[in-house]
C-alpha cells in the first residue's frame, strides 16, 4: 500500500496486557519491534523475541518478520469477511509483506494494529458536545453546574478518579464560556521538570538560563483572553505553588529573568485525581492556592456509579476506533460482552473502557464477544461493583411479585459456591423488584437507577421469572 498523502500519519496501536500504547509510525524509515530496549517499539512480553520485526515506511508500508521463535502473524484488513467470527491470522515468517490501515499483526500473543493516528489528543477527546456522553443524572448534573459555571471567572476546580473525563469537562467548561473563542491552553504539571514547568507556564527572556538564546512567553501568557487548563495540579511542585499563587492574586505574570510583570486576561481551569483537603492537610499543597483555584469545584463520579453511560461510551469509542482502522464495518458488540461490561467496575474509568473496546475492535470481526474482552473483564459479574439501591418503601406494585425465599428454592444441601450464586441472584431479583416498584412499573427509569441497559433488564426479567409490569 501506498503510504497516504503527507499529511496522512499512521501510527501502530500495540495491546499488551491491559494497556495500548500507540506509536506514531515515521514518515519515512523504520520502526524497530521486539522485547529489549533498543527497539523503537520495545514490547516487555516473554511472547516476544528481542528483536521481532520491522515496519519499513518507505514507496510501500511493509512489515518484516526477523526470524525470532514465535514468528509474526498478519490478518489483512481486505480478508475480514462478514462471516468470520474472529480474525483469519496468517503467517510472516523471515520474509516481508505489504501493510495496510487495518491490518492486525500479532507478535506472539501480542496484539497490534495499523490504523490512522489522532492528532496529538485532540481527536481523542470528545471536543464538540455531542461528543459528551452524560446520560445518567449524576453525570448530567456535573454538565449542568459546568454549564453555569463556564458563564462567570471563577475558576474551576475538578476532581475525578484516573481516566473518567476531567480533560473532556476542562474543554466544555471552556466551550461554553465568553472565552470560547480564545486559546484553551492545557498543560500537564506531572508531566515536566519543575525547571522545564517553571519555564513553559511564566515563560523567560533572553539569557535568562543557559539555553535561553531568546525571549519567550509562557503559557499563561499564550493564554491572554482564553483558558488555562492545569491537568494534575496536585502534583505542582511548591516553589511553582508559590508563583502560580502570586499569579492568581495579582493576575500578573513574570518571565523568568524578567523585572516588570505582564497582566494576563485568563481563565484558571485546574483537574487532580489526587486528594487535595489531605494535601493541604499534610503540607503538600498551599492551602491558600487551593482557595483560589476552587472557585468552584466539579465531581465526576466514578463511571462505576455511572454504568448507564458504557454502552453510549462503548458505541462512539467503537465508532472512532473504527474510524482510525478504516473499517467500513463495524463489529457489534455482542450481548454477553456487553452484559460484561456493563458489570465491570473499571478502575480506569473512561479510559480503560476505550483501550478495552480499541483492542476489542481490533480482535474481532462481525460480533465483538466475551472472547474478545480482557479476563478480568469476561469474569465480571453484575451485583459485586454496584453502589447498593436503596430499596424503595413497599408499594402495590412490589406486591405483584412474590419474593423469593432461599428454602423454596433449593431443598438439597447446596454447596457454599451455590448458596453465594443463589444468594446474589436472590439480591439482585430484590433489587430489580425494587427498583420496578420504585419507579412505578417503568422499565428504562428502573433501568437507569439500576445502572444496566433496559435490553439487560428485560432479559433479567425473563431470567427470574418475573412479569412484566403493566405502565401505571
Ligand atoms: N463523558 C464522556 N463522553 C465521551 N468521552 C469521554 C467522556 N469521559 C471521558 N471520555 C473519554 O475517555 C478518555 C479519558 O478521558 P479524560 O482524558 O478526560 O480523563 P481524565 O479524567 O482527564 O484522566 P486522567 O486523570 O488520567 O487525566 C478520553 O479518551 C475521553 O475522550
Ligand atoms: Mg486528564
Amino acid at each position: 500500500m501506498q503510504p497516504g498523502p503527507s499529511d496522512d500519519v499512521l501510527a501502530l496501536a500495540v495491546f499488551a496486557g491491559d494497556s495500548v500504547t500507540v506509536y506514531p509510525l515515521p514518515r519515512g524509515g523504520r520502526l524497530t519491534i521486539g522485547r529489549s530496549e533498543e527497539n523503537d517499539v520495545a514490547i516487555p512480553d516473554a511472547s516476544v523475541s528481542r528483536a521481532h520485526a520491522i515496519v519499513h515506511v518507505g514507496a510501500t508500508l511493509e512489515i518484516e518478520d526477523l526470524g525470532g521463535a514465535n514468528a509474526t502473524m498478519l490478518s489483512p484488513a481486505s480478508a475480514r469477511s462478514l462471516s468470520a467470527e474472529t480474525l483469519a491470522m496468517r503467517r510472516v515468517s523471515k520474509r516481508r509483506a505489504e501493510l495496510a490501515v487495518g491490518d492486525v499483526l500479532s507478535f506472539g500473543t501480542v496484539v497490534a494494529v495499523v490504523r490512522r493516528a489522532d492528532p496529538p489528543t485532540e481527536a481523542a477527546l470528545a471536543t464538540a458536545d455531542d461528543d459528551v456522553v452524560a446520560n445518567h443524572p449524576s453525570t448530567r448534573a456535573v454538565y449542568d453546574q459546568a454549564a453555569r459555571a463556564a458563564r462567570g471567572l471563577l475558576s474551576v476546580l475538578i476532581l475525578g478518579e484516573t481516566g473518567v473525563g476531567k480533560d473532556v469537562l476542562a474543554r466544555f467548561v471552556h466551550r461554553r464560556s465568553p472565552r470560547a473563542d480564545g486559546p484553551f491552553l492545557p498543560l500537564n504539571c506531572a508531566a515536566l521538570s519543575e525547571s522545564l514547568l517553571e519555564a513553559e507556564l511564566f515563560g523567560h527572556e533572553k539569557g535568562a538560563f543557559t539555553g535561553a538564546v531568546g525571549a519567550r512567553a509562557g503559557l499563561l501568557e499564550s493564554a491572554d483572553g482564553g483558558t488555562v487548563f492545569l491537568d494534575e495540579i496536585g502534583d505542582l511542585p511548591m516553589p511553582i505553588q508559590i508563583k502560580l499563587l502570586r499569579v492568581l492574586e495579582q493576575r500578573e505574570v513574570m518571565r523568568i529573568g524578567a523585572r516588570t510583570p505582564k497582566r494576563i486576561d485568563v481563565r484558571f481551569v485546574a483537574a487532580t485525581n489526587r486528594d487535595l483537603d489531605a494535601a493541604c492537610a499534610s503540607g503538600a499543597f498551599r492551602e491558600d492556592l487551593f482557595f483560589r483555584l476552587n472557585g468552584i469545584s466539579l465531581v465526576i463520579p466514578p463511571l462505576r456509579e455511572r454504568p448507564s453511560e458504557i454502552p453510549e461510551l462503548a458505541a462512539r469509542f467503537l465508532a472512532s476506533a473504527c474510524r482510525q482502522m478504516d473499517r467500513a464495518r463495524p463489529p457489534q458488540i455482542g450481548p454477553q460482552a456487553l452484559a460484561k461490561l456493563e458489570a465491570y467496575a473499571w478502575p480506569g474509568n473512561a479510559r480503560e473502557l476505550r483501550n478495552v473496546i480499541d483492542r476489542a475492535v481490533t480482535l474481532a470481526d462481525t460480533t465483538i464477544g466475551i472472547e474478545h474482552l480482557p479476563p478480568k473483564i469476561a469474569a465480571a459479574t453484575l451485583g459485586a461493583s454496584r453502589p447498593p439501591v436503596a430499596p424503595a418503601p413497599p408499594t402495590e406494585m412490589a406486591a405483584a411479585v412474590a419474593p423469593v425465599s432461599p428454602a423454596a428454592a433449593a431443598p438439597t444441601t447446596p454447596t457454599s459456591l451455590e448458596q453465594l450464586r443463589r444468594a446474589m441472584e436472590d439480591a439482585e431479583r430484590q433489587r430489580i423488584v425494587d427498583a420496578l416498584a420504585a419507579c412505578g412499573g417503568n422499565q428504562t427509569r428502573a433501568a437507569e437507577m439500576l445502572g444496566i441497559s433496559r435490553r439487560t433488564l428485560v432479559n433479567r426479567l425473563d431470567e427470574y421469572d418475573l412479569s412484566r409490569p403493566r405502565k401505571r
